[in-house]
């Protein structure tokens, strides 16, 4: 290699150490509407006049966070004109969008709400227990971390910490209790390993039958057909995308009871689609398929 060679070599392994340490640069956060932020535009180029970021980490079915709520969202309207944005984030492995959107609605949470995809920032702040929050400078300093009170183990609140912090940050004073050992549920980061030796006809092809072609066929309103193999593929980070959130097959209320045409998918349904993706999305042999479905012709009627 050229001297030339070794100092660029060097240059750009330098720009990745520096880079890296606590500064994740390009962490996506997903949002209810499926669209992907990166962090530093939550942190960094936010509203002028911002001077903090207050991350809160739900869990849906927590208990911690749950009670956690009430005094985030009375903190938030005190603070939300003074500088202070909060954002709610939802690390835990295998929760989906709708789940997430579900639980906002419920309990009516009043800032914006995240889905931490991968649990990336999760890791990054190495955030081991829901109902935790990290509050950050506009460099992603982090100022406290911590539980938002002491309430969920002793009942009182006599330590309203993610309070006492967010005051003395704004008075300009020293931050007296700057961590505290969260209360909350364990955040799962592992994701279950992939099922393997799937194939398009024998496994895949039966889902698509009973619950996308319906509408993703030709001359039906999903954007694309997905009645083959190569559709299939063609379209596959895409597929796995909506289905991990739970946004395909539209599903309009979220509800406990079985119905009569339900198109939604089972876990376990979800699981296989997006275990064929990650692994590899094999065709497998046609004689593995199930029987072909005959679809009525667009003009008849077709209940469901
Ligand atoms: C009830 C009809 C219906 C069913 C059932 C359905 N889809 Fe869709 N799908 C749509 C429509 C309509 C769109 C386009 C509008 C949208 O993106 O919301 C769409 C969009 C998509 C997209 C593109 C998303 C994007 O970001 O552009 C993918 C991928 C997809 N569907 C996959 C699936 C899969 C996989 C299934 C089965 C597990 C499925 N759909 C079941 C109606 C359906």
């Amino acid at each position: 290699m050229s001297d030339r060679g070794v100092w660029s070599l060097l240059i750009v392994l330098m720009g990745i150490f520096l880079a890296s340490p606590g500064q994740a640069a390009d962490i996506s956060l997903r949002s209810i509407y499926a669209r992907n932020y990166e962090l530093k535009d939550l942190v960094e180029t936010s509203a002028r006049g911002r001077r903090g970021v207050v991350f809160a980490f739900f869990k849906v079915g927590c208990p911690a966070v749950d009670l956690a709520i009430p005094e985030l969202k009375a903190l938030y309207s005190n603070y939300k004109d003074r500088g202070i944005a909060f954002y709610a984030i939802y690390s835990n492995g295998g929760t989906g969008l709708r789940e997430v959107q579900v639980h906002a609605q419920q309990f009516d949470v009043p800032f914006r709400v995240f889905l931490d995809v991968g649990q990336e920032l999760a890791k990054t702040w190495q955030v081991q227990r829901t109902a935790e929050v990290v509050f950050v400078n506009m460099k992603q300093g982090i100022l406290y971390r911590g539980a938002v009170t002491d309430a969920d183990r002793t009942g009182r609140r006599d330590g309203r910490y993610l309070a006492d912090a967010l005051q003395s940050f704004l008075a300009g004073d020293a931050i007296k209790v700057a961590s505290t050992r969260g209360q909350g549920c364990l955040i799962n980061t592992k994701r279950p390993a992939p099922i393997r030796n799937l194939t398009w006809y024998k496994d895949i092809l039966p889902i698509f039958q009973a619950k996308c072609q319906k509408c993703h066929r030709p001359g039906e309103i999903g954007p694309m057909s997905l009645l083959s193999y190569k559709n299939a593929v063609n379209n596959a980070p895409m597929i796995a995308e909506v289905v991990e959130d739970r946004i395909m097959p539209p599903w309009p209320v979220e509800s406990p009871l079985k119905l009569e045409n339900d198109h939604r998918l089972t876990d376990e349904e979800i699981r296989k689609i997006v275990s064929w993706i990650e692994t590899d999305t094999a065709e497998g042999v046609p004689s593995d398929a199930p029987r072909p479905v005959v679809w009525p012709h667009r003009d008849q009627w077709l209940i469901g």
